[in-house]
């Protein structure tokens, strides 16, 4: 995929996994941004172990082509013990890859999540399960020591066999020269157009949540309101 402009979406259910699968989208993510656009938490640090398994098998259930892959969320992968078990059991609810932050700092699990056979994505730049310790959703890369950091950390994922990385919130020219510098797909998100891939939240693409949408996303649809309008227009025609 290094070199071709990979699609990826998030989904959390079975027909937009289905729908999203029928449209050709090569990579599902059950994301943990689960936490916000589904079940209403204020950030992803709520998602638990069980929501994330229970829309991952209901993902699992349109049994896509796609690549199925589900985010190990908060504090489920602290240690190599952990990091195992929780992405097994994402494995058993239908998962075919899993996704967790961070790179040097999380090594032993990564390494071991692939040693046991699992295909491991990576996610670098803005972490948003550190939003609480780093006060916001900051846009990485800006500074030398930083640039310095995400490299070595996305030639710590490549060396121990991820089969891409999520960066999120890069600066665009630093973001285009870790793709070129790395020999994994690079799948950016706010992260400009150089990554190998892009992926978004099902929900920023449709205009499915309009309380917040993020300042590099424009909606292709304002689903919300489209809803609004066909839920009052038949509660006047009844
Ligand atoms: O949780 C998520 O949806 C993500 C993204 C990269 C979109 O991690």
């Amino acid at each position: 995929m290094k070199g071709k402009k990979l699609p990826a979406l998030t989904a959390y259910d079975f027909p937009t996994t289905r729908l999203l699968d029928e449209a050709g989208i090569p990579l599902i993510l059950v994301g943990d941004s689960l936490g916000m656009v589904v079940l209403g938490y204020r950030d992803t640090t709520s998602v638990t172990m069980e929501e994330i398994e229970h829309h991952v098998r209901a993902a699992a259930r349109a049994k896509p082509n796609a690549l199925l892959a589900a985010d190990l969320p908060y504090h489920s992968y602290q240690t190599v013990d952990e990091a195992l078990k929780n992405a097994r059991r994402l494995v058993a609810a239908g998962a075919e890859a899993v996704k967790a932050e961070g790179g040097l700092s999380i090594e032993p699990q990564v390494r071991a999540i692939i040693s046991a056979g699992i295909p491991f994505i990576g996610h670098l730049g803005m972490l948003p399960q550190s939003v609480l310790e780093e006060g916001g959703y900051r846009v990485k890369g800006k500074i030398e020591a930083e640039q310095k950091a995400l490299l070595a950390d996305a030639r710590c994922l490549e060396a121990a066999g991820a089969i891409g990385v999520v960066l999120e919130l890069v600066t665009p020219a630093f973001a285009g020269e870790l793709t070129r510098q790395i020999s994994i797909p690079t799948i950016g998100i706010g992260s400009g157009p150089d990554c190998d891939g892009q992926i978004l939240v099902i929900h920023d693409l449709l205009g499915l949540f309009p309380w917040f949408t993020p300042r590099f996303v424009k909606p292709k649809l304002n689903a919300a309101e489209q809803m609004r309008a066909v839920v009052e227009e038949w509660k006047s025609s009844i």
